[in-house]
């Protein structure tokens, strides 16, 4: 099989890591019988002040219509309003309707406190369909926004945070060390509050779950706000968890902070045939240029696109190579504590594939 994946690497150190993610890609062994073609392609702050598009309309064409997946590194967003300005990669998921953000956030087995879980994201509704206004009031102005919530993007959302908690109890029982037992999805909500928007988020991933197909996933609630805590206080009970767009965001990222480095967080933003994967990190401006920027993210992206791309032994590769470096240590990047370049990770994980 032959997959074509087209290469976003954006700003700063997107152009570092974007890289990395193709050299993975290229060292996996024949014998998976799998080849890739790339296709580079253009987005965000760079593609702006040279094309006048943050998301050239080139790139969401020969996405669609020619490529399998893709890698997208990260792009500088300006702080305040630009105009004609927009996120690419908030409009790629709505171009290509890629409902679900995917993250993975996992420590070694053997780290003092170990984690794995899994953040299932909803993406395209919530908070984040931006529609807000704001108007004058004799007391001064007020801003709106619209949170939106439907039946089709809550079950679909669940759908998938049921076959991903079943996908990893496959991979529990091959043999890979794991700290779970069984599979758990762990549905985040606040419709003690919101119990219209939230409550057919709930409901409606209650029903889903309750299907069949997952009788084997025990299914729980959590309040979003209690969540926080318990996230930090006790990582390592909780194995898929799913949310509503802005939950999911906050609780992705910090969940991140909980591994050490947003340099080892890797995501993917998937719909139906197609994923994009995506490191946590942003363009990182500080250290842009240094080459210390930590591929790990990248590569764990790379590996998370294949998955979704029906890869799952190509995938299990990369995520074994990347553990082994990160549980010897001894080549670890400076986020990690260590004085590895990118270069050196790169190659002593490609060493390990
Ligand atoms: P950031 O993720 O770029 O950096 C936060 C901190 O983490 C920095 O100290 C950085 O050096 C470090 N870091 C991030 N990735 C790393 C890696 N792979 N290896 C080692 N260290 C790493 O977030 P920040 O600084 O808030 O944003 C910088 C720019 O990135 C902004 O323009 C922002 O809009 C953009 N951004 C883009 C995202 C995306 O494209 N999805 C996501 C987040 C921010
Ligand atoms: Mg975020």
């Amino acid at each position: 099989r032959t997959l074509r994946i087209g290469l976003i690497p954006g700003d700063g150190i997107g152009k570092e890591v974007i890289p990395a993610g193709r050299r993975i890609l290229e060292a996996l062994p024949a014998s998976l019988g799998l080849k890739f073609e790339f296709v580079d392609l253009r987005a965000g702050w760079e593609a702006f002040e040279q094309t006048g598009a943050a998301l050239p309309e080139e790139t969401v064409s020969i996405l669609k219509s020619d490529c399998d997946g893709a890698l997208f590194g990260a792009v500088s967003s300006p702080t305040t309003a630009v105009k004609g300005y927009s996120s690419p990669i908030v409009a790629l998921r709505k171009k290509l309707d890629l409902y679900a953000n995917v993250r993975p956030v996992k420590t070694v087995v053997s780290a003092p406190k170990p984690i794995d879980m899994v953040i299932v994201r909803e993406n395209t509704e919530d908070l984040y369909v931006k529609e807000e206004k704001t108007y004058d009031t004799p007391e001064g102005k007020v801003a709106e926004a619209i949170k939106r919530i439907s039946q089709r993007a809550s079950s679909r959302i669940a759908a998938m945070a049921g076959e991903i908690a079943l996908r990893r109890q496959k991979i529990r029982a091959s043999g890979v060390p794991s700290i779970h037992k069984g599979p758990l999805v762990t549905v985040t909500h606040k419709s003690n509050v919101l119990s219209q928007t939230d409550g057919l988020f709930r409901t409606t991933a209650r029903e889903v779950l309750a299907d069949a197909r997952f009788a084997d996933v025990a299914v729980e609630e959590q309040i979003v706000d209690s969540m926080v805590y318990k996230l930090f206080r006790q990582p390592e009970a909780y194995d898929v968890i799913v949310a509503p767009n802005l939950y999911g965001d906050i609780l992705s990222d910090g969940a991140a902070a909980l591994v050490g480095s947003l340099g080892l967080v890797p995501s993917a933003n998937v719909g139906e045939g197609f994923a994009i994967g995506e490191p946590c990190h942003g363009s990182a401006p500080d250290i842009q240029g240094m080459g210390i920027a930590n591929p790990i993210a990248t590569l764990r992206s790379a590996a998370l696109m294949l998955e979704f791309l029906n890869e799952e032994a190509a995938a299990a590769r990369i995520y074994a190579a990347v553990d082994a470096n990160l549980e010897e240590g001894r080549l670890l990047s400076p986020d990690l504590g260590g004085t590895a370049k990118t270069e050196e990770v790169v190659q002593d994980i490609l060493r390990r594939l």
